[in-house]
């Protein structure tokens, strides 16, 4: 990979979302010429937030627009562009059928976005935002893995469509990524591979990512009588930001890397936020016991199946960070504070 020219624009795919938020205010801030592939360009509840940032920054943004269904729609955004950013990619668990709701714009999305990259000369590095839910489906899968966590070199195995069906789209889309990828050498593909992103939303007025979700129901009194002590990782959106912008523009960056500032679970996430929030907000002072759980949980929400509990509560999530912060000297917020700046937008702006 050539020194990247700075006056070149780089793209980011799905610009509209939480994750892409600060990615694109980092990029912004950095001095570049952002294209925004986004679906509805005119859609100012979307796209607002971005505006505003631009307008403060040295660098510049300019919308494009794109379906990861549409084939080639994203040629035009990627011209002259050195990087691109391919974050765009459905994260929710509000769907009805998981082939046509995730499975397809994952993977038929990054095909469409990569293949076009190979048509233009100007792109170096493809960094596509995957996920750990490419490596495991379960906090028992990771406990299981060798070394007793996931690192680099384990890749999802447990899901399916029918099991976990979002962590299977991010599993094929990732696979087809390095397949396209291995077809061509004018880009590198790196990938980051987030576990659960936590922390300020830039944009609340209309937020689709399931981590906002949660983080709403942790104000609303879902987890009132308790939250599940339910293996999870978490990183701050901030982070997340950093660590793509990183991937890009280290000449030496290369392959995947697990974006994970935390191994921790459901309920603590919730008791980070009690020494600020406890007292005005319904936070649970418990944890939720596994056995009523297996009871209650698979007429609470569709996700929560009664496999879902067992492979999942009171078992620890276990990710190895060490590589990227050894190559790309990534260091992560604690917790507590992702916990609270999230937490206190919602505040902010009456969400809870
Ligand atoms: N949040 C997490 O905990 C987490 C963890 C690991 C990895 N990730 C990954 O991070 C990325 C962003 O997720 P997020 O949490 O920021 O969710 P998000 O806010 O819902 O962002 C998803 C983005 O994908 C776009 N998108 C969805 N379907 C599309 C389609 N058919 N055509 C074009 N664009 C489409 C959305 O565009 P619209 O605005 O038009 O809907 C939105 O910009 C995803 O790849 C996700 O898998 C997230």
């Amino acid at each position: 990979m050539s020194p990247i020219d700075k006056n070149q624009p780089v793209l980011v795919t799905g610009a509209t979302g939480y994750v892409a938020g600060w990615l694109v205010k980092k990029l912004l801030d950095e001095g570049y010429t952002v294209h925004a592939a986004v679906r509805s360009p005119d859609n100012a509840k979307k796209t607002a937030h971005l505006d505003a940032i631009a307008e403060k920054a040295p660098g510049s943004i300019r919308y494009f627009k794109a379906d990861l269904l549409d084939e080639g729609s994203y040629a035009e955004a990627m011209q002259g562009c050195s990087v691109i950013f391919h974050t765009a990619s459905p994260f929710t668990s509000n769907y009805d059928d998981p082939q046509r709701d995730l499975i397809d714009p994952a993977v038929k999305g990054t095909a469409n976005v990569l293949q076009s990259a190979k048509e233009i000369p100007t792109v170096q590095r493809v960094v596509l935002t995957s996920s750990c839910a490419a490596m495991y489906s379960d906090a028992i899968d990771t406990v299981n893995a060798p070394g007793g966590a996931i690192t680099e070199d384990v890749w999802n195995t447990t899901a399916s469509l029918d099991y976990q069906p979002y962590s299977y789209s991010k599993t094929l889309a990732e696979k087809k990524g390095w397949e396209i990828a291995e077809t061509q050498n004018q880009w590198d593909l790196v990938t980051i591979n987030p576990s659960f992103v936590m922390g300020p939303p830039l944009n609340t007025k209309s937020n689709t990512s399931e981590s906002f979700s949660i983080l709403k129901q942790m104000g609303d009194g879902t987890f009132r009588f308790g939250a599940p002590r339910m293996g999870f990782g978490v990183v701050d959106v901030r982070d997340v930001a950093e660590a793509h912008y990183k991937a890009a523009f280290t000449p030496s960056a290369n392959g995947r890397y697990i974006t994970s500032g935390h191994n921790t679970d459901l309920f603590a996430m919730t008791q980070a936020l009690r020494p600020k929030f406890g007292n005005d907000y319904p936070l649970p002072k418990s944890a939720a016991p596994k056995w009523l759980l297996m009871l209650v949980g698979p007429m609470m929400n569709k996700m929560l199946t009664r496999k879902s509990i067992r492979n999942n509560v009171d078992v620890p999530f276990r990710a190895d960070n060490s590589k990227i912060k050894r190559e790309l000297l990534m260091e992560f917020r604690p917790l507590q504070q992702t916990m609270e700046d999230g937490f206190q937008v919602l505040v902010d702006e009456k969400i809870v």
